[in-house]
């Protein structure tokens, strides 16, 4: 009785003065005895699985490599459902020029004229890029090869997402092997990061050569910058050309024709 008249007076003094529940809960009892106030609710119905898509990477990875020559990754490409850019394009976007001429031009994707037209580079930013290269001696039929990292045109000519890019890019990789350049010119910062994985902002990056490895052999890669860009910021058209002026020299020294209809 003592006993519990201190323990009573312990627990008022440590602030303990009210009682929590009408009955009193004898906690010493069994577990198994205390009836649990409310029916156990049935377990959730279990979310039906994620349906898993395609492994569109993968996928891309193994059929570009089946292709053994540029008509057949065309046709790989064409017949390629792993990109959701494909749904709402008009045409697959492949390449256009002569790709003897061993010069090799990477953009970022098509645009509207691109898409309905099927090839890269034939509206107004087309248009810059052709004096452009005229400019140095290349030309598209003759000389110059030109294709995109992505081959469908983005809706409203938004950024590509980070997964219409890697399916797209083992495409692009496989095209550049089989294209075989000797000179590489990416054109913007989206092609720069995709190609050679560098997020520095183009203007850090343009007008240094770096090398990009195709098998055995390290190709000169030059990033410049995009003619769309340079048709919203015409004076910064000089620094292309810098750039364009580089390009052409690393082209004399490789040996490597240019066309007759150059232009300065
Ligand atoms: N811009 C690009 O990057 N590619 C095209 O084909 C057209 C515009």
């Amino acid at each position: 009785m003592n006993d519990t008249l201190s323990t009573l007076n312990w627990l008022v003094e440590a602030g303990a003065d009210e009682a929590v529940a009408e009955e009193p809960v004898n906690r010493l009892a069994a577990k198994a005895a205390v009836q649990p106030l409310q029916a156990p609710r049935p377990a959730p119905a279990r979310a039906p699985a994620p349906i898993i898509e395609d492994d569109a990477v993968g996928g891309a990875m193994a059929s570009a490599a089946a292709a053994t020559n540029l008509a057949e990754l065309q046709a790989a490409l064409e017949a390629f459902d792993g990109c959701a850019l494909k749904r709402t394009a008009t045409n697959t976007v492949f390449a256009d020029g002569v790709v003897s001429g061993r010069i090799l031009l990477i953009g970022e994707a098509p645009g509207r004229d691109e898409d309905r037209v099927g090839k890269p580079f034939v509206g107004k930013a087309g248009q810059l890029l052709d004096k452009m290269l005229a400019s140095i001696g290349l030309d598209r039929k003759t000389n110059a090869y030109i294709t995109n990292v992505i081959n469908w045109r983005p809706p409203d000519n938004r950024d590509p997402t980070p997964e219409e890019a890697a399916a797209c890019l083992p495409f692009l990789r496989r095209h550049i092997e089989l294209a075989d350049p000797e000179v590489i010119i990416l054109l913007g910062a989206v092609a720069a990061r995709h190609v050679v994985g560098i997020s520095d902002g183009i203007m850090k990056l343009r007008g240094r050569w770096l090398e990009y490895r195709v098998g055995e052999r390290m190709v000169p890669l030059m990033p410049t910058l995009h003619p769309a860009y340079l048709l919203r910021q015409p004076a910064h058209k000089e620094l292309a050309w810098r750039d364009l002026q580089a390009v052409r020299e690393k082209m004399k020294a490789l040996g490597l024709p240019q066309s007759a209809t150059q232009s300065n």
